[in-house]
Parts: C-alpha cells; structure tokens; sequence
C-alpha cells in the first residue's frame, strides 16, 4: 500500500531507540523527511546515519530534550512546520508511590504529558492551516491496566490521553489527527530497564523475569520494534485521516477485555 506521504516532514521526539527509531525508520522507507530528537548526540546522529542509507531520504538529528523548552526550540528549528509529529520520551522507574517527591511527580508529567502537549501546541495550528497533520503519541498499555509499580506513568500519561481525547475532536474537520498508541511488552531498551527495575535481593533473575513476561502474552513472545513502526506510519499515512483520539493498543492480545 502506497502511504501517500511521500515528501512529508516529520518531526520525531524518542527516536533514536526502541519503537521511536522504529517509526522513524518506517516512515523514512516511505519517503519522509525525518527529523530525530534525542538526548545523546551519538546514538540520535547513527541512528539518522543509518535511516538515511536504507531509505534514501534525509534524515537530521537533533539533540533535544522533550521536557526542556531549549530540547523543543531546537527541534522545531530543524524541522519548523513538521507534518507529522510523534511524541516519545522514557516512561519512569518502577516504585512505591510513598517514596516519590512532589519533583518525581513533576519530572514524570514533564515527560509523559506537559511536554508533548507543548510540542502539539507549537505544531497543531501550522498542520490546521496547511490541511494536514497526523499527530501520534506513543504511550503505555498501563493506561488500560494500570500497573501498582507503574504509578507515575499510570496517572501522567492518562492526562495526556485525556488531553487528546478532547483536543482530536477539534483538529479532525482540518485533516489533522491525533491518536496514542499504547504498547504491550516490546523488545527494547526499555523493557530492558524496567525489568531491571523489578529485580530484588534473592528473587528472580532478569533471565527468568524476561521469559516469563514472554510467555505470559498471548503471542508468547515480545513484540518486535518494526511492527509497532509500521502501525505507526499507517496512522501517520493520508489513508488514516478518519481516525482520531483513539488509543490503539499494540500488545500481542494481553489487554483482556472484549472491548
Ligand atoms: N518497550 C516496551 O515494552 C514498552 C511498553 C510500554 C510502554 N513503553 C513506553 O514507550 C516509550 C518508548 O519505549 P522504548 O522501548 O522505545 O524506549 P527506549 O528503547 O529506551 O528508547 C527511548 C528513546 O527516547 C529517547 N528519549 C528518552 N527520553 C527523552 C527525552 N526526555 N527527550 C527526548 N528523547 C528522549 C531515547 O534517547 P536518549 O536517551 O538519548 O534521549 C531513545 O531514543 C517509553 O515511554 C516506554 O516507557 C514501552
């Protein structure tokens, strides 16, 4: 299926790993101008080096922080009328919430939910008027079943969803969607942390921890970076202008609700 997306500009933010590098990669194989933002000059510039040889378009990288005003200016100086936007940044450590301060809570909101509505802030109304923009936010499962260890992400990424849910109502009648997908246990760097994040003294080994949370899933095996980049281009395709404020779980079937 041709996207229809060729010669868009899109500014990804958590590119340079994981699902983010994943959606990067896929809508730069279609023929988009890519834009990475990420924190470490190494990885986010090898990463534009290597999109850029399997697709053939360019792609710039930016060092930048989501939650930082300074991390957003750079990036929508190198891409400064993006149309299409991801949203994407670390989810937080596992924990209790007795021991987290009120600048724990204020760091996890600044990632999960204050910085990408600044980035849909400084971008939604240029996408309006040029008729088209495809916004997408990549956000957790533990919106639908919260997890006790997962508290801030539960609580600051449900205030992004529910900023969405509102804001997608409004942009849609101008070509411009926005929608959350939320992923199920994928084979990444962040997996890989909180996993670590669950080990104690005695307990189980990463090894062990790592199978079963496999087997646990319907699929029996995490997903795969690449089939979450490619659920993300379609959203970010000219096909997919009819869907908006959805929150699209990409889980291997785990969510165990009919609906
Ligand atoms: N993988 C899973 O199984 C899973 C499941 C549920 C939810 N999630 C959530 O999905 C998101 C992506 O996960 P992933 O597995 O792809 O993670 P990952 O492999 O660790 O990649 C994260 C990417 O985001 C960048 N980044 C992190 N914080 C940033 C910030 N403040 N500003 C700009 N860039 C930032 C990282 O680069 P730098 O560190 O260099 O900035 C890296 O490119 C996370 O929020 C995660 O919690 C993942």
């Amino acid at each position: 299926m041709d996207l229809g997306i060729a010669g868009r500009k899109a500014l990804l933010f958590g590119a340079s790993r994981g699902l983010g590098k994943a959606c990067a990669m896929t809508l730069a194989r279609e023929g988009v101008d890519v834009t990475l933002v990420s924190r470490t000059r190494e990885t986010v510039e090898q990463t534009c080096a290597e999109i850029a040889t399997a697709s053939g378009v360019r792609a710039t990288p930016v060092v930048g922080d989501i939650t930082t005003e300074a991390g957003r200016k750079a990036a929508l100086a190198a891409c400064p009328e993006p149309d299409i936007l991801l949203n994407n940044a670390d989810g937080p450590m596992p924990g209790d919430f007795r021991d987290w301060t009120r600048d724990d809570w204020i760091a996890a909101l600044d990632a999960m939910m204050l910085g990408p509505i600044e980035t849909i802030r400084l971008t939604v109304d240029g996408m309006m008027a040029r008729r088209f923009g495809r916004i997408v936010n990549i956000v957790s499962r533990s919106v639908k079943i919260a997890q006790a260890e997962l508290a801030l992400s539960n609580s600051a990424r449900s205030g992004l969803v529910g900023f969405v849910a509102g804001l997608s109502r409004q942009t849609v009648e101008h070509n411009v969607t926005i929608n959350n997908l939320l992923p199920g246990i994928f084979d990444s760097d962040a997996q890989r942390r909180h996993i670590n994040g669950m080990l104690e003294p005695g307990g189980k080994s990463f090894d062990d921890i790592w199978k079963a949370r496999a087997a646990s899933n319907p699929a029996k095996r995490y997903g795969r970076p690449d089939e979450f980049g490619a659920y993300c281009a379609f959203l970010c395709s000219e096909h997919a202008g009819f869907v908006t404020g959805q929150n699209i779980l990409i889980d291997g079937g785990s969510y165990p609700g009919t609906y």
